[in-house]
């Protein structure tokens, strides 16, 4: 067990990006109720996840890691929750067929809530009220009885979490992941776009396969994983007094799992050596994630990486790195040579949304789709170069159509995205834009596995 910690020494250190409560005493009581709520995840399953997370950093197995920026309560709706599910699905079989490896499916749903900001505060006509921190925190609407922060909604997102995990547990293993259906699993408005039509041939060939499996005997029947799909869940360890109140100790081994996600990770804004989120996370036994920018140097990368990854575990830790499309190959590189060289097991996943935000013509928070492409592109690159393991991609994405990044087969362009922009946080890919990404992965995934 981890030295000197509980799940409550993380208040001893230096928080950023916490929220101030105005009532002590209610945010006690909150926590309080939280910590009697049944568990989200189990830790058996959260070490499923790390046995398959050491496989892809054995260089055996590929992460896709999806979802909402944030989610929030008002676009809570069994659609969008199915939607985001099915494109997922979509993207994990081309990215599996056409990279022959097993592809480890993430979603950032089912608790990703709470977001970190640049400035504590915001001023609006001459008013400063208190930064929106994701609706676990506050709400996004400009009053001041809006944006206090308020503990109860812990509660309401904890709900929330459970009723959209216990929808995906359905979707997974219920019979809509079944291989079967992967022909149906293609959204009405992607039906006539070009990616529809490279989709359609794989499903066709996948469906070839299926039945030639079938008639040697090989059939949902009595083989479950052709007909169910391993689905975890993620999201950003941010909120600490919520994450404290659902880690729990594991009965029967005895260990400290944070139980409102599979997976967690730590944002750039928060990864201080001696802060609260560092702490927090370094005890907890699940799998989790570190966000790499361009600005974090190699020593303290490396000191990062023994405080969370003490005994070198493989598949405890992933580097998720965000560095933009312009940066990537001379920032990505000597990160990667470092942990190379010093023999450190981690896997490295691929964000290629955070680095690259620019503001629109237009007003609109958005990424370009080129830039996102050559940042994946260039990840790969920089794997190839170092010959270490590009092990998985990390998207913002949702299965509605919407108008949020420019670019893409359909072409969205800067005057569209008034017609359909959404997010609640960042601009998502759309369902296309998602696709067509999992087939350029799917590609480079080729090239790999025919060397
Ligand atoms: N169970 C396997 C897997 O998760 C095969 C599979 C079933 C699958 N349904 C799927 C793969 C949907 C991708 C998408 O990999
Ligand atoms: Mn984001």
């Amino acid at each position: 067990m981890t030295q000197n910690w509980t799940p409550q020494t993380w208040r001893d250190k230096p928080a950023q990006q916490l929220p101030t409560y105005p009532d002590q005493g209610a945010l006690a009581k909150t926590e309080r109720i939280i910590s009697g709520m049944p568990p989200l995840v189990f830790a058996g399953e959260a070490r499923q996840l790390k046995a398959q997370l050491a496989d892809v950093c054995a260089g055996k197995a590929f992460i896709l890691q999806g979802g909402d920026c944030a989610e929030s309560f008002s676009e809570f709706q069994t659609n969008k929750i199915r939607d985001t599910f099915r494109v997922l699905l979509q993207m994990a079989v081309v990215m599996t067929f056409g990279g022959s490896l097993p592809v480890i499916k993430m979603g950032r749903m089912a608790g990703q809530f709470a977001k970190p900001r640049s400035s504590d505060e915001e001023t609006m006509n001459g008013v400063t009220l208190p930064s929106y921190r994701g609706d676990i925190i506050n709400k996004m609407e400009f009053t001041e009885e809006g944006r206090m922060p308020d503990p109860m909604r812990m509660v309401r997102a904890y709900n929330q979490s459970a009723s959209t995990l216990n929808l995906l547990r359905a979707f997974a293993q219920g019979g809509y992941a079944d291989l079967n259906e992967v022909h149906r699993w293609n959204l009405d408005f992607v039906t006539d776009s070009p990616l529809s039509e490279r989709y359609e041939k794989l499903a066709n060939e996948i469906g070839g396969a299926l039945t030639f499996m079938k008639a040697c005997g090989i059939t949902g029947e009595n083989v479950p994983s052709m007909r169910e799909a391993d689905f975890y869940t993620c999201h950003e360890a941010l909120l600490l007094p919520y994450e404290e109140a659902m880690t729990r100790v594991d009965s029967t081994t005895g260990d400290w799992y944070d139980t409102s996600a599979h997976f967690l990770w730590i944002g750039a804004r928060t990864q201080q050596t001696d802060g609260a989120q560092i702490e927090f996370v370094r005890g907890i036994n699940n799998p989790i994630g570190m966000k790499v920018p361009p600005e974090l140097d190699a020593d303290t990368l490396m000191t990062l990486i023994d405080t969370l990854n003490p005994e070198n575990e493989p598949g405890r830790l992933s580097l998720i790195a965000r560095m933009g499309a312009g940066q990537v190959e001379e920032k990505l590189a000597p990160l990667v040579r470092r942990v190379k060289e010093e023999g450190r097991n981690v896997v490295w996943v691929c964000d290629p949304m955070h680095g690259n935000i620019e503001k629109s013509e237009s007003g609109f928070k958005t990424r370009r789709f080129d830039n996102i492409l050559a940042e994946v592109k260039g990840f790969f690159a920089v794997h190839r170069a170092e010959g270490t393991h590009p092990g998985g991609v990390h998207f913002e994405m949702t299965g509605q159509n919407v108008t949020e990044c420019v670019g893409g087969a359909h072409d969205v362009k800067d005057e569209d995205l008034s017609s359909r922009y959404h997010t609640a946080c960042d601009p998502r890919l759309n369902a296309n834009q998602a696709l067509e990404l999992a087939f350029l992965v799917a590609d480079e995934l080729k090239a790999i596995a025919s060397k």
